[in-house]
C-alpha cells in the first residue's frame, strides 16, 4: 500500500493535516456550531417541490450565473445591494477559497487574528498562500489600533476578519473594520458567518461596502438558516470583485438542485430564521450558567460559547462524550467550546458538566450552603 509520503504531492502540502472536526453519531452534537433545530416541515415540503422541478431539467447545465439566487440574496441582505454585488458558492468555505484563488497564491499572504477559524490557514495552504497569524488584545478582543498595527507590520495581500470570531465568539466593532481597511493595501474580508446571532440593531460590515472596493463581506446559510448540509455560502462586494471571482470558479459550480433548494429556503427566510431568538437565549443561558458552574465564559455574539477555567479540556471532552454529548476542544489551553443547542440539548450539556464537579480554580458557588 502506498502512503501519502510516497506520493509526488506538492512540497508545501507535505506533513499537513486536513480539517478534522470529529463527526460522531451522538444524541447531543454541539461541536460544529450548526443550528440544531431542523428545517420546519412546511418549508422542507416547499424546498422538496422546488428540487423536484429542478431535477427534471438536470440534463442541462444549471444557470452558471445563478442570477435568481443572487437576486434573492441581494433582497435578503438589503443595504441597497443588487445581484451584481453578490457571489455564492458551495458553503462560505468555497467562497473564501475563490477569494484566495483570485487574490492570494504563491508569493502572497493572508493575515488573520488568532485564535480564529481553523479553515483560514488550510485554505491558505491549499492555494499556496502564506498564512500570517496576527495577535489580538486581552480576552480575544481586537481594537482598531491593534488591528491596524498588525496589518502595517505584516503588510499582507489579504486580511481576514472574523466577526463574530470563531472560536472565541468575539464581535468586532465597525471602527476596527474601518481601521483595518485603511491600514491594508489589499483585500479585506469580513467573515460574518454568525452575523444573524448578533444583538438586534448591531450594524454589519455591509454598511461599510459603499466606496470601499477592497472590502468583501462573506455570509453563510449554514448557521442561522439551518442549512449546513445544503452547502450554500455567499458574499457581498463591489461588482469588480465578483468579476474577479468568476475567473477562478469552476463553470456551473452551483448545481441546479442547490440553487433550487437555496431559493426555497430564502423564500421562507422568516420561518427559517425563527429559531435565532431562541438560540440566542440558549447562548446567553450558557454564558450565565457556565459562570455559575465556576468556568470563565467569553462574551459571544454567535451561536456558541468559548469557556476557560477547564482544568483538563481533553478529560472533560471525553467525559461528556461518554454521556453522549459532543463539544469541541479547539486546542486553546484550559478552554472548550460549546454550541448553543435546543433547550433540552443545552440542559443536557449543562447538567452533564455540573455532574463532573466544579473546576479547581473556581470560587464556591454563590448559593452554596456550606
Ligand atoms: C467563521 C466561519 N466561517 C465560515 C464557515 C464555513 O461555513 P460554510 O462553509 O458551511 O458556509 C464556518 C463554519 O463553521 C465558520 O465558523
Amino acid at each position: 500500500m502506498t502512503s501519502l509520503s510516497d506520493l509526488p504531492i506538492r512540497d508545501d502540502l507535505r506533513g499537513r493535516t486536513p480539517y478534522g472536526a470529529p463527526q460522531k453519531s451522538v444524541p447531543v452534537a454541539l461541536n460544529v456550531n450548526e443550528n440544531t433545530h431542523p428545517v420546519p416541515e412546511d418549508v422542507a415540503a416547499d424546498i422538496v417541490a422546488r428540487v423536484a422541478v429542478a431535477i427534471t431539467g438536470v440534463n442541462r447545465y444549471p444557470d452558471r450565473e445563478f442570477t435568481e439566487l443572487r437576486e434573492a440574496f441581494a433582497r435578503y441582505l438589503g443595504h441597497g445591494l443588487d445581484a451584481s454585488w453578490i457571489w455564492a458558492a458551495n458553503g462560505s468555505n468555497e467562497v473564501l477559497q475563490h477569494i484566495l484563488q483570485a487574490f492570494g497564491g504563491p508569493g502572497r499572504s493572508l493575515l488573520g487574528f488568532a485564535p480564529t477559524y481553523s479553515m483560514y490557514p488550510l485554505l491558505a495552504s491549499g492555494t499556496g498562500t502564506s498564512w500570517i497569524a496576527g495577535a489580538r488584545d486581552a480576552d480575544y478582543e481586537l481594537t482598531p489600533e491593534t488591528a491596524a498595527a498588525e496589518i502595517r507590520r505584516a503588510d499582507p495581500d489579504i486580511v481576514i476578519l472574523c466577526s463574530p470570531n470563531n472560536p472565541t465568539g468575539t464581535p468586532l466593532s465597525l471602527d476596527t473594520i474601518e481601521a483595518a481597511y485603511d491600514a491594508a493595501r489589499g483585500i479585506v474580508v469580513v467573515d460574518e458567518a454568525y452575523a444573524e446571532f448578533m444583538p438586534d440593531g448591531e450594524p454589519s460590515a455591509l454598511t461599510l461596502l459603499e466606496g470601499r472596493p477592497r472590502l468583501l463581506v462573506s455570509r453563510t446559510m449554514s448557521k442561522a438558516f439551518a442549512f449546513a448540509g445544503a452547502r450554500v455560502g455567499y458574499l457581498a462586494a463591489d461588482p469588480a470583485v465578483v468579476d474577479a471571482l468568476r475567473l477562478v470558479r469552476l463553470p456551473y459550480h452551483l448545481s441546479a438542485l442547490t440553487q433550487a433548494a437555496a431559493l426555497g429556503a430564502l423564500a421562507h427566510s422568516d420561518e427559517m430564521l425563527a429559531m435565532v431568538g431562541e438560540i440566542r437565549l440558549q447562548r446567553d443561558r450558557l454564558v450565565t450558567e457556565l459562570a455559575r458552574l465556576g468556568y470563565a465564559p467569553h462574551r459571544s455574539g454567535s451561536n456558541f460559547v468559548l469557556f476557560g477555567g477547564v482544568d483538563d479540556p481533553h478529560a472533560v471532552f471525553e467525559a461528556l462524550l461518554e454521556r453522549g454529548i459532543l463539544i469541541r476542544d479547539v486546542g486553546i489551553p484550559n478552554h472548550l467550546r460549546v454550541t448553543a443547542g435546543t433547550e433540552p440539548e443545552t440542559t443536557a450539556f449543562l447538567e452533564a458538566l455540573a455532574a463532573l464537579g466544579r473546576p479547581s480554580g473556581s470560587a464556591a458557588p454563590v448559593n452554596s450552603q456550606s
